[in-house]
C-alpha cells in the first residue's frame, strides 16, 4: 500500500518568537499544513495520510483538519518523535499497529512546511518509490556550494554541476527503512538526520526526482514572506 507521512512534529525554533509551531502559521489566511494536506488529499493513491504532530498540538491539528473540511477516513494524526526521523518512525509504527506492514508498502514522507509541492512531484515519488528502496526530491544547485569544516576557512569547492539541494518528499520502502533504522547505533541515529543517507550508508541506491525552485521549506520569518509572495503570484495568474 502507499502511504503519505506528513512531518509536522517540529517546534520551528528558527522562526523566532511566534505563538505556535510554524506549520500552523497562516499563509493567505490558511495554515501552512492545510495547504500541504490539500495537495496530498487530491491523490487517491494514498491509503492513509498520516500526520506526525507535537503531542501538545495534536488536538489543534485535529481541529484544523475539521475546520478546513479535510476530514476523511484517510487522514490520521499521531504523535511526533524527538527528531525528524523519530517522527517518520512513529508514523511507521502507527501503520504497523493499525494495518500491518507488507514488503511492497511505501511511504511518501513530506515536510508539512513545504506547501508548494506539485502533483507531478508526488506522482513521480510514488512511481519511483514502487521501484526503488529510496527516492529523494532535489533541485540543481544554482550557487556554487562551498565546504568549510571549521567555519573559518574553505576546505573544498565541489564541482557545481554535481551539486543538488535536497527537498522533500522523500519516499521509502517501509520495511527496508525500518530495518535499516533499527540497525543504527544511537550515535548513528543522531548523525544520520536525513533518512536517504541511511540508505546510502547501507549501500543502497537513492533515485532522484526533480523538485521545483518554489518547493521551499518555510524555516525563517524571511521564508514566510517569500511563501506569501509565491502564493500571491500563483493566485494572480
Ligand atoms: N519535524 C518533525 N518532527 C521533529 C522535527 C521536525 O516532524 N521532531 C518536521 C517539522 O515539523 C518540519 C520538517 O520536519 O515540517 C522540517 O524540519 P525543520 O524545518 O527543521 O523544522 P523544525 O524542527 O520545526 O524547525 P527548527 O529546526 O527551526 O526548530
Amino acid at each position: 500500500m502507499i502511504y503519505a507521512g506528513i512531518l509536522a512534529g517540529g517546534k520551528g525554533t528558527r522562526m523566532g518568537n511566534v505563538p505556535m509551531p510554524k506549520q500552523f502559521l497562516l499563509l493567505n489566511e490558511k495554515p501552512i499544513i492545510i495547504h500541504t494536506l490539500e495537495k496530498f488529499i487530491l491523490n487517491s493513491k494514498f491509503h492513509k495520510i498520516i500526520i506526525a504532530s507535537p503531542k501538545e498540538w495534536i488536538q489543534h491539528t485535529k481541529d484544523l483538519v475539521k475546520k478546513y473540511q479535510l476530514e476523511s477516513e484517510r487522514i490520521v494524526i499521531t504523535e511526533g518523535g524527538t527528531d525528524r526521523n523519530g517522527s517518520i518512525m512513529n508514523i511507521i509504527s502507527y501503520i504497523e499497529q493499525t494495518v500491518g506492514l507488507s514488503g511492497d508498502d511505501i511511504i511518501v514522507t513530506h515536510d508539512a512546511v513545504r506547501p508548494f509541492l506539485t502533483h507531478r512531484i508526488i506522482d513521480e515519488n510514488i512511481q519511483y518509490g514502487l521501484k526503488n528502496g529510496a527516492v529523494d526530491t532535489v533541485i540543481e544547485a544554482v550557487d556554487t556550494i562551498v565546504v568549510s569544516q571549521d567555519g573559518n576557512y574553505l576546505s573544498n569547492i565541489p564541482v557545481r554541476s554535481e551539486m543538488y539541494q535536497g527537498q522533500t518528499p522523500q519516499t521509502f520502502n517501509i520495511i527496508q527503512l525500518k530495518g535499516y533504522y533499527n540497525s543504527l547505533t544511537e550515535n548513528e541515529k543522531e548523525i544520520l538526520t536525513d533518512a536517504c543517507k541511511i540508505f546510502m550508508l547501507k549501500g543502497d541506491k537513492v533515485k532522484i526526482v526533480r523538485g521545483e525552485n518554489f518547493n521551499i521549506k518555510v524555516t525563517t520569518p524571511f521564508d514566510l514572506n517569500v511563501a506569501n509572495s509565491i502564493l500571491k503570484g500563483s493566485l494572480d495568474k
